[in-house]
Formats: C-alpha cells, structure tokens, sequence
C-alpha cells in the first residue's frame, strides 16, 4: 500500500446500489452511480489503508490496490461486508435497496389476458445498524450515508441515533440542492457530516474531494496505529 496515515488499517466500504430481482429479466433498483463509494475507496488506498469496496452493479472501474467484491443484491452485500471483517472503518456508501420483492420469480412473468400482477415487498436487512450494533468485532468508526429530500441535518441526526452509527454523512439529493446533474450520477457533492455532539457543513466540491476530506477526518479519528 501507499505509505500514508492509513498505514496498517483495513477500511470497509460499500457503494453503488443494489439490484433486487422482480424475474429473471426486471428489477428494483435506484439511481445510485457509486461515484462517491468509489471515490471514498481509491482515497482510502491513496492514504495506505488496506481497502475492501463491496459494490453494487455500477458501470465504473475497480478502484487500483483495493480489493472489489461484486454484489447484486443487499442479502448479498451484507454477508460480504460480515465476510470482510473484521475492520477499523467502515464506510456505508451503497444506497441499498429498502425493499426486495417477496418471491422472485423463476420465469419471466407474462402478460396473461390484462391481469396486472401486485409486487408484494418485504424488507432488505439494515447492512448499516447491523454493523452499528456488533457486539464482537465492531468497527471502530462506523458511517453512514443519509440521502435526504427535506429536513436533510434533523433527519439525519435521527437516523444516526437509530441506526447506531458514529458518523452520517447527510447530503440533500432533493432537485433544489443546487448541484448540477444531481447528486445521484452527478460529480459533485455537498455533504453535512454529523457526529455525535457537531454538524459541519462542508462546501460543494467534487466527489473525490469529499472523499479525500472524509478519509483525512477517519484517519484523525483512528489516529496513529498502536504497535506493542
Ligand atoms: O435508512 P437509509 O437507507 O436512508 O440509510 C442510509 C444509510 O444506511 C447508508 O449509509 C446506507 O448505506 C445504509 N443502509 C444499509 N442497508 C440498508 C439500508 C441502508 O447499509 N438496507
């Protein structure tokens, strides 16, 4: 690895979003691009970390040095995130799919006479709060993302507390955010990062410089490796 601040520690993060099979042909799915999950993933390396990216299906590179577990759905990127640990981060970037179809089906569904299928939904597991809430091997800083429409801070000040995660970075994907393209897809990012007794709002900047930021702010966090 690159020698940096990260020297000696294993950094976990997910990006990108997840696809939840409808039939073998449709599924649920988000805008999600993964940009910033991976731009958080090559900053991490960039910093000498030891790097896992479980990502969702997303149409970039693997990031170089890291090493990139693909995934489809949240059942499967959850037990890659358990398989990847233990780690002293982790990084919570995928926009996971709330919810999966209750059955998927083993054939295309067919368009019968008119009859207009009903999706019944049943809920994905919390790949975030289940890390939160390790009682072995949870990582030392745990972070979330909050994708949010309105109320972006209280929101995500909640979502902390109810997920048991150390950090959220908050970030408003509501039209009016003022970023061109959009945060999802888009290259640019204007994120709050919320701890447990601060706000800071950060200036728009790109994806990769919000990653550098948040990297620098993990390294601080974990600060020098102990060696005995
Ligand atoms: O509740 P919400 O989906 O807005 O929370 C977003 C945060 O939770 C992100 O960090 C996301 O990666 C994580 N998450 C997760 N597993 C889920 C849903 C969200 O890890 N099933």
């Amino acid at each position: 690895a690159p020698s940096g601040p990260l020297n000696g520690r294993h950094v976990l993060i997910t990006s990108g979003p997840t696809h939840e099979s409808i039939d073998p042909v449709r599924y649920i799915a988000n805008r999600s691009s993964g940009k910033q999950g991976h731009a958080i993933a090559a900053a991490a390396r960039r910093a000498g970390a030891q790097v896992t990216l479980v990502s969702g299906p997303v149409n970039l590179p693997d990031p170089v040095g890291v090493a990139v577990h693909h995934v489809e759905t949240a059942r499967e990127m959850l037990a890659a995130v358990e398989a990847a640990l233990p780690a002293d981060a982790t990084i919570f970037a995928a926009a996971v799919a709330d919810w999966r179809a209750a059955t998927a089906a083993d054939e295309k569904m067919k368009k019968n006479g008119g009859a207009i299928p009903a999706l019944s939904l049943v809920e994905n597991p919390d790949i975030l709060a289940t890390v939160s809430r390790l009682s072995n091997h949870r990582p030392r800083l745990v972070v979330g993302f909050a994708a949010e429409t309105e109320n972006v801070i209280a929101h995500a000040q909640a979502k902390r507390l109810r997920k048991g995660c150390d950090w959220i970075v908050a970030n408003d994907v509501s039209r009016h955010s003022g970023i061109e393209g959009g945060v999802m897809g888009g290259d640019e990012n204007a994120v709050h990062l919320i701890t447990a007794d601060d706000v800071e709002h950060w200036p728009k900047a790109s994806k990769s410089e919000v990653a550098e930021r948040l990297v620098a702010r993990v390294a601080a966090a974990l600060g020098p490796l102990e060696t005995t």
